[in-house]
């Protein structure tokens, strides 16, 4: 819909002020970015004001002040009832930051597309304290001319914006694959800490040792992308048997203590399930082939 290239001074709204919609909002004031900004809890826009931002005082105001209006709320339920508020959305352009399902980002497009919205569906993939530096991750996807006229007001939050493709909910999926990963590996590592404490390890004993953890991990990432992409698992480094061996030995240790052991049961459920299949010698990228079939990228 969108057919102009906007610039850093294009007028831009911001609804929402939590962590990430402040950091976003100081980040667009820091560029010249004309600035307003709405919260539900208006006391949150205040030291946003003092940096240069303009608050209003309803979403109707927010939305009057700018042609491209950025959402950040809590979940696509709290963007739902942010979009209620006001009746006339026509030719704005939508850049939707909230954490939500694929499914919901598509239920958003389908909206934006009623109400002649252009929607720039984002997944912010790292913390605050990078917005607005190199180290900013951010995926985009939706409207490639929304996604075209809004990419020099998004460069201000840093890094390079990537834009995926026109499925507005393939910066979800994304999202939602490397969260499975960032939630099982935090749930992993505040157990470990557990355990190594009723073992008796100080943490920071326990940390010069699990912080090797993370480049094994980065290593195995690659591997495993190659080992699925060729559909092969060798068990050349170590297999899905011997994990499963190892899997019992902490699970029995971690009984012991009495801490829960929920985590890791659920972990050697699906080694079960890969040996009963026949594939105990395999390699351990076999584990998410045992769990989802391949499908075409
Ligand atoms: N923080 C991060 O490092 C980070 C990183 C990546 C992605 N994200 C994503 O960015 C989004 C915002 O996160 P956040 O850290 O800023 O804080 P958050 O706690 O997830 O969201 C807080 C914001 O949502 C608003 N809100 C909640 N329910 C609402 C409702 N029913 N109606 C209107 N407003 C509602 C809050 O308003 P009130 O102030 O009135 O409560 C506040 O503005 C989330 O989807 C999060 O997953 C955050």
């Amino acid at each position: 819909m969108s057919d102009r290239q906007l610039t850093h001074r294009t007028p831009v709204a911001v609804l929402g002020l939590g962590p990430m919609g402040r950091a976003l909002a100081a980040t667009l004031i820091s560029a010249g970015t004309p600035t307003t900004v709405w919260n539900r809890t208006p006391e949150r826009a205040g030291p946003l004001v003092a940096l240069g931002a303009t608050a209003a005082p309803t979403v109707t105001g927010a939305v009057r002040a700018a042609p491209v209006v950025i959402t950040c709320l809590r979940d696509p339920a709290a963007v739902d009832a942010v979009l209620a508020a006001h009746d006339d959305w026509a030719g704005r352009t939508l850049v939707d930051v909230t954490t939500g399902r694929p499914d919901e980002a598509r239920a958003l497009a389908d909206w934006a597309a009623g109400q002649r919205v252009d929607l720039v569906k984002g997944a912010i993939l790292t913390p605050t304290p990078t917005i607005g530096t190199p180290a900013a991750t951010a995926l985009w996807c939706g409207s490639r001319s929304g996604f075209d006229a809004v990419r020099s007001v998004l460069a201000a939050f840093g890094g390079t914006p990537g834009y995926l493709g026109p499925d507005p909910g393939a910066a979800a999926a994304y999202d939602m694959a490397l969260l499975d990963l960032f939630g099982t590996a935090v749930s992993g590592l505040t157990h470990a800490f557990a355990l190594a404490s009723a073992e008796g390890i100080a943490p920071r004993s326990f940390a010069r040792y699990a912080a090797g953890i993370a480049p094994m991990l980065a290593e195995m990432t690659a591997r495993f992308a190659d080992q699925l992409t060729e559909d092969r698992f060798p068990g050349d480094r170590s297999t899905v048997a011997s994990a499963g061996a190892g899997l019992g030995h902490v699970i029995a240790t971690t009984d012991a203590h009495g801490i829960d052991s929920g985590v890791l049961r659920a972990a050697r459920s699906v080694v079960e399930q890969a040996i009963a299949a026949g594939h105990g010698d395999d390699g351990l990228a076999r584990l998410a082939r045992s769990l989802a079939p391949a499908r075409p990228a």
